[in-house]
């Protein structure tokens, strides 16, 4: 640990940035009166987020809330998503960049917004010939290549709901996810390039589809490889797109309400859960979010350097960007390859305007030191945002500085997937910054920080966040699974009985007497490893299916650059020696399961897990144990004996 929790503390309640007048002369949004607008005019403000798009049909109400908590927002409005993020801004923009994309290597595809109409348009015919009907749930998994988007907007041009699926996922979960969503059309690609080398994906999209019945696959040819495929059904992508060229496909009219996109991600359980998104509202909330917080105009050159396999890149490389119709820079690689220099460089030859990363990024662009982004010019930058977990105040500050140099306000945006858009952030153009500090909820948000019983903690203290208003970027349902829907974000702070409803979002936090809301990070058994959302249930799933293990536990544990790190305990079974090479085949039964990104960063054999008298394994005592802090008292532990010996097996592993 190089922080010094007290200090940072400190610093962070004393320091606060004002938004550079520069950047308020311009900013899309200055006026403060729009907090009080949208208290005074609630729900009927969010309409200044509907009238962004084009509707083919006006909305005849703007919140349903008579089955709550299953709201709905822009009643009976209709409009089609890939027209408002393409059609709609051929008129004014045929010819300006829509998507300009970078690869690893060097090589570079810029398509205009004419151009991208035409992709889409053929992909969209060809996705109708191999017999996608309108919702059709049709899944994506593929890195950071153009095809990805494009096959999203083309889903969405004839109405079939997308499921991307990260492509750092395993073969294992790509299988359960298609299953969970009775997806039967695949779309993936044959590789990809990541820090020099070309690597295969098909083999592991081929694997995967072994559990899945009856998929027509296309194929995206990123690595050109041209061996045709000998697979059933299994279609070379440029085969089936190509002799749609100059196809025109008719955006199907969509009910708001219609599922968008469904996107799945890890909850308390081992089962990952399909958070439903939909047309109107969430189309909507991007867009406005795009405007309001990443200030982003048509002229700009926008910049989110995450992935679009999970919900940031959905929502601020993919759907608010081009419902505004600016240009979207997407990178297929690494930020520390061919050199470290990389995002800089990019930032500065593509003139970058808006930059949106991850703490995790910005923590690693610090250790490796201010000569790299010195090398670039990055006067371009006018907003940079973060998102994903907390940052802590010393990398606000150097982000701030070595990057914005002290003339771009930072946004720190706090969301979830189930959000679809941003809730907490200040507005760039308006409010003071606070380093470490999310901000206030944004404009027609309602958010509270409370104990267990409800009440609103003192600013300062530590409690559960919670968000009391619906908001039409809110995730709908779980896919085919109500109840769940309800258990998981419904239950724990609702007053169900005088109808008053309120949204968990599983994170813990205090709210200072500005209103200002810092996240102290997640409450559930979720880790936020580099921004990344893991299960800890899911990791132990994986860890107790490798054979010669008898038990395990997964926590999170402090990471100077991920924010958290993966840490595994497992008991194995009589007559299974605890050796290195096991170890790598708990790693490898982890990776197996759910992908490399959620490998332990460390595993511990021990012969006991500390459990509560009533046989709960205590997770804080063992991320405490990986933490090296000092212990509570252990006294009400079933077995308070195992703490020590645990201990010491811990600092055996890190001493080697
Ligand atoms: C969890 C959601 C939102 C897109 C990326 C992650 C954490 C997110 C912040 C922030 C502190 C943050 C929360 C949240 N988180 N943004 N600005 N400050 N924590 O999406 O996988 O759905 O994870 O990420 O813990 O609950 P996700």
């Amino acid at each position: 640990m190089s922080e010094e929790p007290q200090l940072e503390a400190r610093l962070e309640s004393q320091e606060e940035f004002e938004p550079p007048a520069s950047f308020v002369e311009q900013a899309n949004v200055t006026d403060e009166s729009i907090y009080r607008e949208f208290e005074e005019n609630w729900p009927e403000a969010w309409e200044r987020a509907a009238e962004l798009l084009d509707w083919e049909q006006d909305w005849d109400q703007v919140l349903d809330d008579s089955d709550e908590p299953f709201y709905e927002w822009f009643v009976d409005g209709k409009l089609n998503a890939c027209a408002n993020c393409v059609d709609r801004h051929l008129g004014e923009r045929a010819d300006q960049t829509a998507i300009e994309w970078v690869g690893e290597p060097g090589g570079t595809r810029t398509y205009s917004y004419a151009e991208l109409h035409e992709e889409v348009n053929a992909a969209a015919a060809a996705l109708r010939e191999l017999g996608v009907e309108e919702d059709d749930v049709v899944t994506m998994y593929m890195p950071m290549i153009p095809e990805l988007p494009i096959a999203m907007l083309a889903c969405a041009r004839i109405g079939a709901p997308h499921s991307v699926v990260f492509a750092g996922f395993s073969a294992n979960a790509l299988a359960e996810r298609m299953q969970a969503a009775d997806s039967e059309v695949l779309v993936t690609c044959d590789g990809y390039y990541r820090r020099g080398d070309a690597l295969d994906h098909l083999s592991k999209a081929r694997e995967g589809l072994e559990q899945v019945e009856d998929v027509t696959t296309v194929v995206a040819k990123r690595l050109g490889a041209d061996a045709p495929s000998a697979v059933e059904d299994e279609h070379v992508y440029e085969s089936v797109v190509d002799p749609h060229r100059g196809t025109e496909v008719d955006p199907v009219t969509r009910d708001a309400e219609d599922m968008l996109f469904l996107m799945y991600t890890s909850g308390t359980t081992g089962e990952p859960k399909g958070v439903k998104h939909t047309t109107g509202g969430y189309l909507s909330y991007t867009a406005w979010t795009s405007r309001a917080v990443l200030d982003i105009d048509p002229e700009d050159n926008y910049w989110c350097a995450a992935d679009i396999g999970w919900i940031t890149g959905h929502s601020y490389i993919v759907y608010g960007p081009l419902a505004l119709g600016t240009t979207t820079l997407m990178y297929e690689g690494t930020p520390d390859y061919p050199e470290k220099d990389r995002l800089w460089e990019l930032v500065d030859s593509y003139d970058v305007t808006q930059l949106y990363t991850a703490p995790t990024a910005i923590r690693a662009f610090m250790k490796w030191g201010t000569e790299y982004p010195e090398r670039h010019d990055l006067s371009t930058l006018r907003l940079l945002g973060t998102v994903g977990e907390p940052i802590n105040p010393r990398a606000w500050r150097w982000y701030h500085e070595h990057i914005g140099d002290g003339s771009c306000p930072i946004v720190d945006t706090w969301w979830q997937t189930e959000t679809g858009g941003m809730m907490i952030t200040t507005l760039p153009g308006i409010g003071t910054m606070k380093p470490g500090t999310a901000g206030p909820p944004l404009p027609g948000i309602s958010a509270d920080v409370v104990d267990t019983d409800g009440t609103t903690v003192d600013p300062g203290e530590g409690g559960y966040l919670t968000v009391d208003r619906p908001w039409p970027g809110m995730l709908r349902t779980l896919y085919r699974n109500d109840e769940r829907f309800l258990a998981e974000y419904w239950q724990e702070h609702s007053d169900t009985e005088n109808d008053n409803w309120v949204y968990s979002p599983e994170d813990g936090a205090k709210i200072d007497d500005d209103g200002y809301i810092t996240i102290l990070g997640r409450v559930d058994d979720v880790v936020n490893v580099s921004g990344h959302r893991i299960g800890t249930m899911e990791v132990e799933s994986a860890i107790v299916g490798v054979e010669g293990v008898a038990e395990a536990a997964v926590v999170g544990a402090d990471d100077d650059v991920k924010g958290q790190a993966i840490y595994a305990y497992a008991i194995t079974e009589a007559g299974q020696t605890e050796t290195d090479e096991f170890r790598r085949e708990v790693i490898a039964g982890v990776e197996d399961a759910i992908g490399p990104f959620a490998r332990p960063a460390e595993v511990v054999f021990t012969p006991e897990l500390p459990k509560t008298r009533s046989g709960k394994i205590m997770r804080r005592l063992l991320a405490d144990i990986a933490d090296g802090e000092e212990l509570g008292n252990t006294s009400t532990l079933r077995n308070p004996g195992v703490v020590e010996d645990i201990q010491q097996r811990v600092q055996e592993r890190e001493t080697e």
